[in-house]
């Protein structure tokens, strides 16, 4: 009884086999056949190498989702070079609390304020860079792959010693401001703290030294990684008015960078504004304070940039795709391009049973033909 069972559980997996198998003597390979075969294993071929690349290929996901980490505090990194005497100018931040940031992580280095021939050309690739990145935004995406592969964006070392006076000023270095809007500012005179607020000295610095022309060699949010590229990076402005006031729109975009190579908590800008720049003139109605002034705003929702692959399994799913597409459809291409072919050529003798196989053993069959052929043209 079990033998019975077993034998019947066999025979009913025999017959789901959708791979039957044909004896030798059955199967008849073509000229056809075969080229059509060679066709096809080389689009396969082909197909399987593409799709290889499409597989190990790699794009930017981007995703938005709401800020909620408003307790730590943001990094502000800055190189700014103005020109003007370190002794005059004062850099600090003011935010919408009204408290007064340290500024300990600034530094003033007395500089040259025209760059030297090498560090000319660098800056004008810098400005190329910019300009293509501003009308290409995928760009940016190349940009963020190669985060750890990109040269540091800082202004090279002057290879020749300045002979000019060392007229102008250099702050860099970084703050740490609490994560509410604000107003970073280079003005003249150092500040001091104020009970609402601070007041910068400036009684003391003649308003013939006032000149705030400035280069911003790199200015950035958050942790800073070398290779990114900022919006302001290498923005160079000259006044020819002593008295002037350049004003800059921040939004800031607290960013997570996944790569393969990094991983970071960063923050990207952009500078909505940036025509107010003006001259103070109090006589002519205009007012306000002669410096620079950047005034950020930070926004709550946050970017997430991840880097995606294509999944081994679905490169694996596709393959097999590729593979059986293929050669199922040369196969019923062949079929049906050998029925065309078929019917065109044999059109009139349909019906015409001329066995091949018979004229070799049987002398009778070519008496026999004639007969058939008649029949059928009735
Ligand atoms: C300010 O300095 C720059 C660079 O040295 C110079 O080109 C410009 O004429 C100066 N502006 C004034 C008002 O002196």
């Amino acid at each position: 009884m079990r033998r019975l069972n077993k034998k019947k559980a066999l025979n009913f997996v025999k017959e789901l086999d959708a791979f039957p198998k044909v004896p030798e003597s059955y199967v008849e390979t073509t000229a056809s056949g075969g080229t059509v075969s060679v066709l096809a294993f080389t689009a396969m071929a082909l197909l399987a190498f593409f799709e290889f690349f499409v597989y190990r290929d790699t794009w930017m996901k981007y995703e938005y989702e709401v800020d909620k980490d408003f307790t730590s505090k943001l990094r502000i990194n800055i190189d700014i070079t103005v020109a003007m005497r370190c002794q005059f100018v004062g850099a600090d931040v003011l935010d919408l609390a009204e408290t007064m940031v340290a500024s300990d992580g600034l530094q003033y280095e007395p500089v040259v304020f025209e760059l030297s021939p090498q560090q000319r050309l660098w800056h004008r690739t810098l400005l190329l860079i910019q300009n293509r990145l501003r009308e290409e935004h995928s760009l940016q995406d190349v940009l963020f792959k190669n985060v750890m592969k990109g040269a540091p964006t800082a202004l090279p070392p002057r290879e020749d010693d300045p002979t000019q006076p060392l007229n102008a000023c250099r702050i860099h270095g970084y703050l740490y401001v609490n994560k509410v809007a604000g107003n970073f500012h280079i003005t003249v005179g150092k500040a001091i703290p104020h009970p609402r607020g601070h007041a910068h000295l400036a009684a003391l610095v003649s308003h013939e030294t006032y000149n705030f022309s400035h280069r911003i060699d790199h200015l950035s949010f958050g942790e800073e990684i070398p290779g990114i590229l900022n919006p302001l990076d290498g923005t160079e402005k000259v006044s020819a008015d002593h008295n002037q006031m350049f004003q800059y729109f921040i939004t800031i975009v607290p960013t997570k960078l996944q790569t393969y190579k990094v991983s970071a908590d960063t923050h990207q800008y952009s500078v909505t504004e940036m025509i107010t720049d003006r001259v103070i003139n109090h006589a002519a109605g205009s007012h306000g304070v002669s410096g620079i002034f950047m005034k950020y705003d930070i926004s709550s929702l946050m970017v997430k940039v991840t880097e995606q692959h294509m999944p081994l399994w679905q490169f694996l799913v596709r393959l097999c795709g590729i593979i059986g597409g293929i050669f199922s459809t040369t196969g019923m291409l062949h079929s049906l391009v050998g029925f065309c072919i078929d019917v065109i050529c044999c059109r009139f003798k349909l019906g015409v049973y001329k066995p091949k196989s018979m004229s070799v053993f049987d002398g009778h069959v070519n008496s026999l033909t004639p007969l058939l052929s008649e029949n059928a043209e009735h």
